[in-house]
């Protein structure tokens, strides 16, 4: 499979979206996500997944304006919290995450989390937001099938992503295939677990052929499996490590031991408890 770290997916309204990014969950605010972010594009990622909810929007945008590259240059998500869903606030939610980021569009706006009653109502929101041309992908993050059928049902738009929990442990390849057949990409979060994961064993066994460590293992696995991924670390020497996927290559046999770990459990929220 003939990987770089500059490989896109073209998502199904031509946009094209880096295969691998820098997610910034639980960096803070401030210094440590504006370094880390900094970090990450001096070592080549040009796409980052923040949400409001990450309370990082400015530092992201204050480290997009100070490492110099065009707007153009960099891919970048972030997400509608569930609260603005609520209380049918998803255009202001929409426009103050623009103005924290300090950028006048995004690259891509997903709906955090499915919230029960607003399903139908966000997504005529999110498409009115992809018409004006501040978005220029919109998507979801942790819908089910059922979720999405929902959505599809109502929907002018077909989502152009689905963000999921994916993982040794956590592989929902029915909520996969079913993305696949209906030309949404697939995004995994938590690849390692946030953090679970930097030390199993398996993935640690796997890399000692190749000179690699678990965590890239188990990247490299995601990425063979044409799944967008962006592990989160604020260390410069885990960011580099985690962006040198691409001079190795695992066996069907390696993936299969990674594939065969699948039982299901999350590391985070299952989408069916929505209560936050
Ligand atoms: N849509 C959603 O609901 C949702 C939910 C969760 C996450 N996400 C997105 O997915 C991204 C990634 O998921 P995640 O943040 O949960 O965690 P993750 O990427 O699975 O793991 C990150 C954790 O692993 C550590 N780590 C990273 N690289 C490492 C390495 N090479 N060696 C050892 N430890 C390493 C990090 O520590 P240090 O930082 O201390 O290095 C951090 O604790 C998030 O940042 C966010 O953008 C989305």
């Amino acid at each position: 499979m003939n990987l770089s770290f500059q490989s896109v997916i073209r998502l199904n309204n031509g946009v094209e979206i880096p295969r691998l990014g820098f997610g910034v969950w639980q960096a803070k605010n401030g210094e440590e996500a504006e370094n880390a972010i900094g970090y990450a594009l001096e070592a080549g990622y040009r796409h980052i997944d923040t949400a409001a909810v990450y309370g990082n929007e400015e530092s992201v945008g204050r480290a997009m304006k100070k490492s110099g590259l065009k707007r153009n240059e960099i891919f970048l998500t972030t997400k509608l919290w569930n609260a603005d869903q609520r209380e049918h606030r998803q255009m202001k939610a929409f426009e103050e995450s623009l103005a924290r980021l300090d950028t006048d569009y995004v690259d891509l706006y997903l709906v955090h989390w499915p919230v029960g009653g607003c399903i139908s109502e966000t997504w005529k929101v999110m498409e009115e937001i992809y018409r004006s041309g501040r978005a220029r992908a919109i998507g979801v993050s942790n819908f089910k099938i059922y979720q999405l059928e929902e959505l599809l049902m109502g929907a002018e738009i077909c989502p152009a992503v689905d963000q999921m929990e994916f993982n040794p442990c956590m592989q929902d390849n029915e909520l996969l295939a079913f993305c696949r057949e209906r030309g949404i990409a697939f995004e995994a979060w938590s690849p390692l677990g946030s953090g679970a994961f930097t030390r199993d064993n398996t993935a640690v066994q796997i890399g000692k052929k190749y000179g690699k460590s678990g965590p890239q293992v188990i990247l490299r696995w995601i990425l063979q499996k044409d799944i967008i991924v962006f592990p989160k670390s604020v260390h410069k020497n885990r960011i580099e490590e985690n962006r040198n996927l691409f001079d190795f290559e695992l066996t069907e046999e390696e993936c299969a031991l990674l594939d065969a770990m699948n039982c299901g459990k999350r590391t985070g929220p299952d989408p069916d408890c929505v209560d936050f």
